[in-house]
């Protein structure tokens, strides 16, 4: 009787506690022009209320949110929770025309989505015009409650945002440049959590500042939310060790440097074992003279906050770490392929879709009789297999899937390259105009998707970040050169592959991916340099419904804004 009564009392509690797990929040996010000094001068920029960054959401694994997005900006805005699986429930995605309507200004809009199964960093970011240089936040998830970090639980824990400033409103920056095809113009700071440090005119007291006590070990959750520059981070005379990337654990691996692509996360852990105070410190990486621009160093200080005056790092000159230079593709190659699953993975197999997309930039003729502002009167472009994605404007693509809107895409999306070529080699001028149009990839529920991102050389070799919406996927193998199947599948790693939302291909390289098509909707693929997608670097993959109950995309919400 008593054994049965502590037993009956264990039980009840544990179901007390399952019951208290999953949690939904309740956000509001008001899009609003804020004034905010940077740089010499007070720019009125756009915020979510009135923060900048925005705020970080905080949630378990298993978690509801609930954000309510009011537009009070001159702008059409949508919100991206990026990383964010959204499992059915792709009306919340946000990227504009693909899966909603730009929000516009007066207008709301409600984003409802659950937290399924990742654990770790991701973020949020507007996901129209290039408004999200300033509209951005993290999203930290916690382990559900009854479970923990597969490490030590560290001290503290701060997000990491990296940005980039102009000294001018984006939305002009990158209006000027479309009107022309001209490249748009380059930013003019890095920042860290909004602060561009101490480096540049007037920003002696712009640094942000992350105390740590000496001898504790922290969790530290970068984010590159920078809009055109992949970046090198190191912190001065400290080794960082990798637990976590885009919300996926990984087994744990020491560096004292770390490579971000705009749209990935890294979660490290620092032990804050030097003398004070310690500096963090960013720089541009992997892209070659697009515009000429040389490395830009950027510093900002990680602070001991004992046995320092009373203002730490301020008062006594930091020191700094060395960065590798901007285009040391060794050691980006070197930081990307060292990530690893903790276990062994159940690889997704046989394949069902094999495809090959080529990557890359390319030239538009100038329209007869106007002028314009790319290399030798040409206007830029960027494609994905020849294609450069054009987005709707009447309808986003997935409410014309849902309602059988015809004429708004087509789904002849090409599974290889329309021309072979030396995709990395001297490629003929004849081939470097790209089409345009809105055309997506069908994919049937359920089917394994093996991709190769392939680079090319067209008008300039870059690092690629690509971003896939509503998926994590295996990274197999990446290399330089052209993917050769015979030679490279050897290459593959099929015991434990790291997951990730964004893989970084390589310059003049490639990469392999998995994962299987089990989200149906609408989802973007694109380069996560917005000047690239800009340019049309995207396409998109149309996911049928499977048969099942709970294979089906959600019907749309009721404040879905329309067109
Ligand atoms: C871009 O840079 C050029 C040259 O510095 C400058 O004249 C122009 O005003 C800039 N455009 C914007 C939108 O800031
Ligand atoms: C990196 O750029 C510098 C010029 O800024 C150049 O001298 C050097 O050869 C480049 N290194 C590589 C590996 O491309
Ligand atoms: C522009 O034209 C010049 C002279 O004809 C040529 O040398 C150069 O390669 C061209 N550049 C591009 C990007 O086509
Ligand atoms: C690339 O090919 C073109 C002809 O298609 C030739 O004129 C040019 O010299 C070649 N460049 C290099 C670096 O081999
Ligand atoms: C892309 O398509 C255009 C137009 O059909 C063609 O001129 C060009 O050669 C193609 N390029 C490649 C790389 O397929
Ligand atoms: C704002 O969105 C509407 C569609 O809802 C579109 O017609 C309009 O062109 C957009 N405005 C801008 C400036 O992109």
């Amino acid at each position: 009787m008593e054994k049965c009564m502590l037993s009956c009392f264990i039980l009840l509690l544990s179901l007390l506690f399952s019951h208290s797990i999953a949690k939904t929040h309740y956000h509001d996010f008001v899009v609003q022009k804020t004034p905010v000094k940077r740089l010499c001068k007070t720019h009125d920029i756009i915020t979510v209320n009135g923060m900048f960054p925005g705020p970080t959401l905080e949630v378990n694994n298993g978690d509801t949110l609930v954000v309510n997005v009011k537009n009070q900006a001159e702008y059409n805005v949508t919100i991206h929770w990026h990383g964010v699986r959204q499992i059915r429930t792709g009306w919340a995605d946000g990227p504009e025309f693909v899966t909603q309507c730009p929000i516009r200004p007066g207008g709301s809009y409600t984003y409802r989505f659950t937290i399924q199964g990742q654990e770790g960093t991701l973020w949020w970011h507007a996901h129209s015009s290039w408004l999200r240089a300033t509209v951005y936040g993290a999203i930290v998830i916690h382990p559900r409650e009854d479970s923990s970090y597969p490490f030590t639980k560290p001290e503290r824990e701060a997000p990491i945002l990296l940005g980039e400033w102009w000294d001018a409103n984006p939305i002009d920056v990158v209006r000027q440049a479309t009107k022309t095809g001209a490249a748009p113009n380059t930013s003019d700071a890095f920042t860290i959590n909004g602060q561009p440090g101490d480096l540049y005119k007037c920003s002696g007291k712009d640094t942000t500042i992350i105390p740590v006590a000496p001898g504790e070990t922290n969790l530290l959750r970068f984010i590159n939310a920078a809009l055109n520059n992949e970046l090198f981070v190191s912190i001065a005379g400290h080794t960082m060790t990798v637990v976590g990337a885009d919300a996926s654990y990984t087994k744990p691996f020491t560096t004292s440097v770390l490579m971000l692509g705009p749209g990935q996360t890294t979660d490290v852990l620092v032990t804050a074992d030097q003398p004070p105070p310690a500096t963090t410190s960013v720089a541009r990486i992997l892209l070659p003279a697009l515009q000429g621009v040389p490395s830009t160093e950027h510093h900002n200080h990680l602070d001991y906050t004992c046995s320092c005056s009373s203002k730490p790092g301020l008062s006594i000159p930091p020191s700094l770490p060395t960065l590798p230079a901007f285009n040391d593709t060794n050691t980006a190659t070197k930081f990307t392929t060292s990530f690893r699953s903790p276990k062994k993975v159940d690889i997704p197999s046989p394949v069902d879709e094999n495809l090959f997309f080529t990557v890359g930039l390319g030239l538009f003729n100038c329209p007869p009789g106007k002028t314009c502002g790319g290399p030798n009167n040409t206007r830029f472009g960027a494609s994905v297999n020849n294609i450069s994605f054009v987005l709707p404007s009447t309808f986003s693509i997935l409410q014309a899937h849902h309602q059988g809107v015809p004429g708004v895409f087509s789904t002849d999306f090409p599974a290889n390259p329309p021309v072979q070529f030396d995709y990395t080699g001297n490629v003929s001028r004849s081939l470097w105009q790209p089409d345009q149009s809105t055309k997506v990839y069908k994919l049937k529920f359920g089917s394994v998707v093996q991709l190769v991102l392939q680079g090319t050389s067209i008008f300039a070799a870059e690092n690629h970040p690509i971003h896939i919406h509503g998926y994590d996927f295996y990274i197999l193998a990446e290399g330089f050169g052209n993917f050769d199947a015979s030679k490279d599948t050897n290459k593959f790693n099929l015991v434990d592959p790291p997951l990730r939302n964004t893989v970084a291909v390589p310059v003049n390289g490639w990469a392999v991916i998995r994962f299987v098509a089990d989200n149906p909707g609408v989802w973007l693929m694109h380069c996560h340099l917005d000047v690239h997608i800009t340019w049309g670097l995207a396409m998109a993959f149309l996911v049928e419904d499977g048969v099942g109950e709970l294979e089906a995309l959600e019907a749309p919400p009721e404040d879905l804004p329309l067109c």
